[in-house]
């Protein structure tokens, strides 16, 4: 599942990135970036608790309190989209603004139709609908509203955001189905990240421990950690770009077929699989099965390689992959973090060939896996440190 959003620009995005030199515009400069004026926390130790979907799609979820009452939600933690939405509807359970004392409705100001989500405004109302679309054909439509959202500190205390804009999402066609909405961690327009510091960290605790052992987090302002080795992060719309230099396998580099652009790589956890560009995903994969296609049975089993056993039996023959970014930092894909246990009895490279002729990589959950991945927007970087979880305890 890609939570990636669809961009009217991205063809744009590719086309430019696709020139190998020249210096890149960064449409999202610092000094653009808005400065958490009078909506700034008091305390910034803002936390939510993670909880792992174990099964397809892995993706994690995050618990946002939203309006008054506050009605507590679980949103699908995505970096690759920034538009905040939740399910609206006026059933028992669930939220729903008729029933909120801090709901509002808000026009659609200036925002083209070409914007991400795109926005309709409706005169008769004064209303503004919204329709956001995703890479894996997924889709929320609804109207725009303000409200109250409430974030758990680390201290078990509450931190309360006013008027956070956010979608009452009324449709949802061809996706979540598990979870109450979505969570937009990208830098854009609506995004929540500037009431935080523009700063965030999420640390994903393995996809196969106890559903409930509750150690991944997503920490924001001050609270987030940016620790371990860094690697430059490029902000192009919706999107953070790195820049990811080798590929290797149990430390032998692969050949490189990596685009030799600026920021080949968007960091996404609202994706669940490592996706690789055409050639680098061919080489990746012809090497993997060298290794042990020899001894377990492969077949394909809805466009991704599968083979017989279990990872915990086979562990010793399975390959550590590393992904290697420019300045040093690099992700280690243990064979957990690079195999998804399918069934019982047979398991999958959690790695897919990238979308068309998308020159470019999507880092996914799965690869993310036992790693804080701190993003911090305003010294454009981003650190990853392999790490346990523990931040709550
Ligand atoms: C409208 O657009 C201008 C620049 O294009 C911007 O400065 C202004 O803040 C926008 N107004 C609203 C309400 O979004
Ligand atoms: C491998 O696993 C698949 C899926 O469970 C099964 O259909 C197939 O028979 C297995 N093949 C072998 C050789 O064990």
């Amino acid at each position: 599942m890609k939570f990636l959003i669809i961009l009217v620009q991205l063809l744009l995005v590719y086309a430019t990135v696709a020139k190998p030199t020249g210096p890149v515009l960064k449409l999202f400069r610092q000094d653009a970036l808005p400065a958490g004026k009078n909506q700034k926390l008091q305390r910034e130790e803002t936390i939510s608790h993670l909880t792992p979907n174990r099964n397809n799609p892995p993706v994690f979820l995050a618990e946002v309190a939203i309006g008054e009452p506050p009605i507590p939600q679980l949103l699908y933690v995505d970096s690759g989209s920034s538009f905040t939405w939740i399910k609206c509807q006026s059933q028992v359970q669930g939220y729903d603004p008729k029933a909120s004392s801090t709901y509002k409705s808000v026009g659609c100001g200036n925002s083209s139709l070409a914007s991400s989500p795109a926005l309709y405004p409706v005169v008769r109302t004064g209303e503004c609908h919204y329709r956001q679309m995703y890479f894996d054909g997924s889709e929320s439509r609804g109207t725009l509203g303000r409200e109250t959202m409430r974030f758990e500190t680390e201290d078990d205390g509450v931190n309360s955001l006013q008027d956070v804009d956010f979608g009452c999402a009324q449709d949802i066609i061809n996706g979540f189905s598990v979870g109450d909405g979505l969570l937009g961690l990208a830098y854009g327009k609506f995004s929540i990240l500037k009431r935080f510091d523009n700063k965030f960290s999420i640390c994903f605790e393995t996809l196969s421990s106890e559903p409930n052992s509750g150690h991944s987090f997503l920490a924001f302002g001050d609270a987030a950690r940016t620790t371990g080795k860094s690697t430059a992060l490029f902000m192009r719309y919706d999107h953070y770009h790195v820049e990811l230099e080798t590929i290797s396998i149990d430390g032998r580099d692969i050949p490189n077929f990596l685009a030799p652009i600026r920021g080949n790589t968007i960091m996404d956890t609202g994706t669940s699989l490592l996706n690789l560009a055409g050639e680098s995903y061919f080489e990746l994969k012809s090497h993997i099965d060298g290794k042990i296609g020899g001894s377990l049975n492969s077949f394909s089993d809805g466009g991704l390689v599968c083979y017989n056993g279990t990872i915990q039996r086979q562990l010793s023959l399975l390959p550590t992959v590393a992904l290697t970014f420019y300045k040093g930092a690099s992700l280690v894909l243990d064979p957990t973090s690079l195999f998804h246990q399918s069934g019982d009895e047979y398991f999958c490279l959690a790695v897919v060939v990238s979308p068309d002729d998308i020159d470019l990589n999507i880092i996914g959950t799965t690869a993310l896996q036992n790693y804080n991945i701190g993003f911090d927007l305003e010294d454009e970087n981003i650190y990853f440190d392999k790490i346990s979880c523990d931040y709550l305890n």
